[in-house]
């Protein structure tokens, strides 16, 4: 049983043929391909795009979509195998996961991070524990890392550039109140460098990501070409650049204790116009939502550089393809 849980589980071959697929599949908006066929969501965090498309995804393929809310909607849920469960929630992830399986073809989980204790966190046990117990195929629609953002972000580089080998690619962090969560940043360096570009990571001091999708990232470098650079220097890391990706993300060192005060020593991280131009004229995306002008002003936003709606668009697509690879209809 094959299960879409992060990018990197997947050969460059696989990533290509889903990208192929997914372009395909975008010329002919309905198809038949999931007929009969029902795909779970189960959202413990709130979306727009991932639940509005994938829900999309499946009808337009002549499929089903029931999307869950435990807490709201649905029984609240623990997670913690083997124990006493004297506390709110009515239902187990195993039982929910075991019943699921019996009713659906698919599950999507969105389960984010605690952001107590990183340690804990990165191992992704949510994740895991569901890949376990799980009779059908497994779709991560954001954990610790989100291989569907990544692979539509894939596909949009692509729809301009054709070829990625050795175009730079940025990952830039942004200023946030919040300290976001890493994974759309994780899964974004490790697509681009299974492509082959030149990835830079800037970030300020204490905001480095986890050294182990740096390392993932690296040994993809070796393997397809291209090259993992990390700096704390914006400008300079964006010189040239033929692809911004701008992103906030909470500072791991400081995980589990926020001081809002550091991060907003950086607020002057927002992408901006004249910081675009430090470019090769470069294209900007962004995975959605956004914070206008706190991580990017409007200018650059609805600049004719900007790929936020062309990126938001491609969920739909890869996630058919992701959908009837998974189900094994394509
Ligand atoms: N980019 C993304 O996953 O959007 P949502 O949080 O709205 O699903």
């Amino acid at each position: 049983m094959k299960n879409y849980a992060n990018i990197e589980d997947f050969p460059i071959e696989t990533i290509e043929a889903l990208l192929d697929s997914a372009s395909m599949l975008k010329k002919i908006k309905f198809n038949n391909l999931l007929k009969n066929k029902t795909m779970v969501g189960l959202f413990f965090n709130p979306s727009t795009r991932t639940r509005t498309s994938f829900d999309l995804a499946m009808s337009q393929q002549g499929g089903h979509f029931i999307s869950l809310e435990p807490g709201s909607k649905s029984w609240g849920i623990d997670f913690e195998e083997n124990m006493v469960m004297d506390g709110e929630n009515e239902e187990h992830l195993k039982d929910a996961i075991n019943v699921l399986s019996r009713y659906s073809d698919c599950i999507g989980v969105r389960c984010f991070p605690g952001f107590l204790d990183w340690d804990y966190d990165r191992k992704d046990m949510v994740l895991q524990n569901i890949l376990k117990w799980s009779s059908v195929p497994i779709i991560n629609m954001e954990t610790i890392s989100h291989p569907c953002q990544a692979l539509a972000m894939l596909l949009t580089m692509k729809e301009k550039f054709n070829n990625l080998k050795k175009k730079k690619f940025v990952l830039s962090w942004s200023y946030h109140p919040k300290p976001l969560n890493t994974a759309v940043g994780n899964s974004a360096l490790i697509a681009a460098s299974m492509a082959g570009m030149d990835v830079t990571v800037v970030n300020p001091p204490y905001y480095d990501l986890d050294e182990k999708y740096i390392n993932i990232a690296k040994d993809f470098v070796v393997k397809n070409g291209g090259t993992v650079t990390q700096s704390n220097n914006q400008d300079e890391g964006l010189a040239a650049a033929d692809f911004v990706y701008v992103k906030s993300w909470g500072s791991l060192k400081q995980y589990g204790n926020f001081k809002k005060e550091e991060q907003a020593k950086y607020k002057d991280w927002t992408i901006t116009s004249a910081k675009m131009s430090l470019t090769n004229n470069g294209y900007i995306s962004h995975c959605l939502p956004i914070r206008r002008n706190l991580i990017a002003t409007d200018e650059v936003l609805d600049s004719e550089n900007s790929l936020i709606y062309e990126e938001a668009e491609n969920r739909l697509h890869v996630q058919k393809a992701i959908l009837n690879y998974l189900l094994g209809v394509s």
